[in-house]
C-alpha cells in the first residue's frame, strides 16, 4: 500500500517571516484536518530554521529545495546536506526541472548528490521530466529513462524505500496547463516499469510517484484517483492555505 505525499516546493518565494506565519496556520488546519497522507513543505534554506519550529509537532516534513554535492569545502554560495542535517532536516528535493534549466544541472550531478543524500541516511524527492519540444519529438520516454537510469545510479535497492520520484513535465510547471491525468498516469506507468527494470517488481510496485504541473484544487482528485499516481508536488499552489488546504485534504 502506497500511502499517498503531497509536497508543496515554495520555489523562491516567502521571506523566513512570511514563510513561518503561514506554516504555523498550515501546521495547525492539516493537525485539525487529522489528514492521513503524507505532507512536506519546501521552503528557501534560510527559511528552513523558521518553518521548522513553526510546524514542530504537526508532523509536516520539512524539506531542502536542494543542496550541495559536497560534504564542505571552497564551494561559495552552497548548502551542504551536512549543515541542513544540523538544523533537523532529513529531506531534500534534487534535479528539480528549473535546476536543470537554470543552473546547468546535469543527470550526472544530480546522481552526486542523490548519492551524497542516500550516504547520510537522507529522504529524496528526485524530479524527472520532459520538455515540451521532447514531447513533441517523441522522446519523453528516452528523457525519463536516462533521468531514472543516470540520476538513481549506484544507489542500492534497499536504500530506494528513501527515494521518492516527482513526475514533472516541464511544459506543465507554472503554465496553468496540466497533463491530463492520463497522460500523467501513462508517465508514471513508464517511471514504475523502468524502477521494476532497474531493480524490482517489489521496488517498482513500493515507490511513490508524485506528479508535479500546475496541480490545483480543482483538478488533484482526478489526478489523485489514477492507479499510478500517488501523490504531487505542488508549486504556485502550496503558497497559500486556502489553495494548498484542500489539495492535501483531497480525499475529504
Ligand atoms: P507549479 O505547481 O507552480 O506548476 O510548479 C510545479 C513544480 O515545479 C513543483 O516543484
Amino acid at each position: 500500500m502506497r500511502r499517498p505525499y503531497i509536497a508543496g516546493n515554495w520555489k523562491m518565494n516567502l521571506t523566513p517571516s512570511e514563510g513561518a506565519e503561514y506554516a504555523k496556520k498550515l501546521g495547525e488546519a492539516v493537525k485539525n484536518a487529522g489528514v492521513d497522507c503524507r505532507v512536506m513543505i519546501a521552503p528557501s534554506f534560510v527559511s528552513l530554521p523558521a518553518v521548522s519550529e513553526a510546524v514542530k509537532g504537526t508532523g509536516i516534513t520539512v524539506a531542502a529545495q536542494n543542496m550541495a554535492n559536497h560534504l564542505s569545502g571552497a564551494y561559495t554560495g552552497e548548502v551542504s546536506p551536512e549543515m541542513l542535517k544540523d538544523i533537523g532536516i532529513n529531506d531534500v528535493i534534487l534535479g528539480h526541472s528549473e535546476r536543470r534549466q537554470y543552473y546547468g544541472e546535469t543527470d550526472e550531478i544530480i546522481n552526486s548528490k542523490v548519492l551524497l543524500a542516500i550516504s547520510l541516511k537522507m529522504e529524496v524527492v528526485l524530479c524527472v521530466g520532459e520538455t515540451l519540444e521532447e514531447r513533441e519529438e517523441g522522446k519523453l520516454e528516452e528523457i525519463l529513462e536516462r533521468q531514472l537510469r543516470v540520476g538513481l545510479k549506484d544507489v542500492l535497492p534497499e536504500e530506494m524505500p528513501r527515494i521518492t520520484i516527482a513526475y514533472e513535465p516541464v511544459w506543465a510547471i507554472g503554465t496553468g496547463r496540466t497533463a491530463t491525468p492520463e497522460d500523467a498516469d501513462a508517465a508514471h506507468k513508464f517511471i514504475r516499469e523502468t524502477v521494476a527494470s532497474i531493480y524490482s517488481e517489489d521496488i517498482a510496485n513500493n515507490l511513490i510517484i508524485q506528479y508535479g504541473g500546475s496541480v490545483k484544487p480543482g483538478n488533484i482528485r482526478a489526478l489523485m484517483e489514477k492507479e499510478n499516481i500517488d501523490g504531487a508536488l505542488v508549486g504556485g499552489a502550496s503558497l497559500k492555505l486556502e489553495d494548498f488546504l484542500p489539495i492535501i485534504t483531497y480525499s475529504k
